[in-house]
């Protein structure tokens, strides 16, 4: 089935070509509502067609009304105050649907009717430069956007646009000739945490000394020109880099094709070449640039998109126009979404518009900068290290993990109990890193937030662990009523077993269930996965709320039946929504 507002935007949309002919298809403005007085749904509608039809909002409301067929699936419209019309989902409507979507493996979430093939660039950290805090944002949210736009039915390319072709070969290999020249030739003889030390000292070489200067640029023309033995500590040390990320990846269960900044490096002459023919190209200072109109600097002077540098090379712009076109031509994307840092705004936005200019970039696809905030230490700063410098990824997951390993220890010790060594591993783990994550998706993306183990483990509130919980909570229902919720005797049951919604909390709880299609539908619009997190955040509250107005085991015969598939179908959409935040659930914990 469609997602409810789905539906009940388009009953709206034929209540108005019915009411004012077929010209008034404009969006009928219905969102669902925050507070009960008023409904499920509101719509409207009828006030902002007050002028273009020159009649009352409440006469237009009601004859929208007179129009609109919605009986199968609410109480009649109501219509309110100037003239909003509200709407409440009827019971039987609600129990019908519950009933569908008990023996559907998608919770009766239908795929899109024009599925896209949508291209997410995330992650894309630096080679021989460490995977960082801010790293961990595209990773994390990239990963959730593609599983969410996977799941609604669109395509996904998931591309690491890794920065596997600066400056930094140049001076990391002039650097290695004198220090390490051994690992010039030979793999693995540097981790990766020597790999960045001698990044840092590379780079300060680079800052003070003009020869190394000389040096490392030169190596720079080497490997681009395709000098073998300079490609080949290229390989090295990319292979190295490869590895070492790919732990993490392993570790945040992230799947990303490589696809990096060198890949297009053929393709760049022909980037500079058709800008060129299409008298895009200005010459400013020696550089070739393009200057679009609306881009100036803070002096108010035009700012330019530099293609080409004075010296021949290319920037990562160039690379970026490059991959615009590629992604279009080859991949056949309609939809190009990159999740990048907000400080990047302004490149994609001027890379965009040079895309579009030179025809690369078509109306018919959409290009968006998936922008986030920083990760803010305690102190309200960037996230930092005690010593100042930036804190890297692996270790902050592994003080997850032991930190998420001390909390269930007390919990354990507190109850007096102990558990087998492989469950606790299992139990910190999980409970870490998806800790880690949920604090990341939790947030409104754009804006930044602060990094607080404490906050991210508790078991109140907003957090992984309360979610975790939630879903744990039911799952322990099943073990003390004997009932096996995964086995294929409870299966057998799912759509032929009525649930009947007598209590107040039973009809709320059905509700916020049947919007999950809506929510589900809205991020992949909107791309911001907290919609998502508050979703589920709110359905555990509402389950806390029946559970503790309802009993479940000691009901009588049918209710106790219809409650357990409550439970149940709350588990499940618990279990897929947390899965689609690439957070996987525990039976225990
Ligand atoms: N490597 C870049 C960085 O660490 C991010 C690349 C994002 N993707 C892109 N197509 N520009 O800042």
């Amino acid at each position: 089935m469609k997602p409810l507002l789905q539906q009940l935007k388009a009953r709206f949309s034929a209540a108005l070509s019915a009411a004012f002919g077929p010209d008034a298809t404009t969006d009928p403005l219905l969102a669902a509502t925050s507070d009960p007085k008023f409904g499920d749904y509101q719509c409207n509608v009828a006030l902002s067609l007050a002028r273009p039809l020159a009649q009352k909002p409440r006469q237009i409301a009601e004859q929208i009304v007179a129009h609109l067929d919605v009986a199968d699936l609410c109480e009649p419209p109501k219509i309110a105050g100037p003239g909003f019309i509200n709407l409440t989902l009827s019971r039987s409507y609600l129990e019908a649907q519950l009933l569908q979507i008990q023996s559907d493996e998608r919770l009766g979430i239908s795929l899109v009717e024009k599925p896209q093939m949508v291209v997410v660039d995330f992650s894309s950290p630096n080679i021989a430069k460490e995977m960082h805090v801010g790293h961990l944002r595209s990773t994390i949210i990239g990963e959730s956007l593609a599983r969410i736009l996977e799941f609604v039915g669109h395509q996904v390319l998931r591309l690491n646009h890794v920065g596997d072709w600066g400056t930094q070969f140049g001076m990391l290999i002039a650097h290695l000739q004198d220090v390490h020249p051994e690992a010039l030739t030979t793999a693995d003889t540097l981790d990766l945490g020597d790999l960045v030390s001698l990044y840092r000292a590379a780079k300060k070489r680079f800052d003070e000394d003009e020869a190394f200067k000389e040096r490392a640029h030169q190596k720079v023309v080497a490997l681009q020109s395709g000098d073998p033995a300079a490609r080949q500590v290229w390989k090295l040390l990319c292979d190295q880099s490869r590895r070492e990320f790919q732990v993490i990846y392993d570790l945040l269960d992230v799947h990303l094709q490589e696809r990096g900044e060198s890949f297009y490096e053929p393709f760049l002459p022909g980037i500079v070449q058709e800008l060129d023919e299409l008298g895009l190209l200005v010459e400013n200072q020696g550089a070739l640039c393009v200057f679009l109109e609306g881009f100036t600097n803070r002096e108010g002077e035009p700012l330019p998109l530099i293609i080409q540098k004075a010296d021949g090379g290319y920037n990562y712009a160039t690379t970026d126009l490059a991959s615009i076109r590629y992604r279009v031509r080859e991949d056949q994307g309609d939809r190009l979404i990159y999740v990048v840092d907000a400080g990047q705004s302004l490149h994609f936005q001027q890379v965009f518009g040079v895309a579009r200019k030179a025809g690369w970039l078509p109306e018919s696809v959409e290009a968006t900068h998936v922008p986030f905030g920083l990760v803010l230490g305690e102190d309200g700063k960037k996230l930092r290290t005690r010593s100042g410098e930036t804190v890297r990824l692996q270790d902050l997951l592994d003080e997850a993990i032991v930190r998420a390993r001390a909390d269930l220890e007390s919990r354990l010790q507190e109850r007096e109990i102990d558990e087998p060594e492989d469950f606790k591993t299992q139990v910190a783990q999980r409970v870490g890193l998806s800790a880690v994550k949920y604090a990341d998706l939790s947030q409104n993306r754009t804006s930044s937030y602060g990094f607080s183990f404490d906050k991210m483990l508790s078991l109140k509130g907003n957090t992984a662990p309360y979610m975790l919980y939630a879903y744990a909570r039911v799952q322990s229902i099943g073990r003390e009523g004997g009932i096996d919720f995964a086995g294929p005797d409870f299966a057998a049951l799912r759509g032929k077993t009525p649930v009947s919604l007598d209590e107040p909390t039973e009809l709320a709880l059905a509700k916020h269930l049947l919007g999950f299609g809506d929510v589900l539908y809205q991020v992949a619009d909107d791309l911001l996965p907290n919609r998502l997190c508050q979703h589920l955040f709110e359905l555990s509250q509402k389950y806390n709320q029946f559970y503790e107005n309802c009993p479940v085991l000691k009901a009588e015969e049918p209710i106790r039946s219809s409650r357990l598939m409550l439970c149940d179908t709350v588990a499940r959409t618990l279990k897929l929504g947390l899965s689609l935040l690439s957070i996987s659930v525990l039976e225990r914990m």
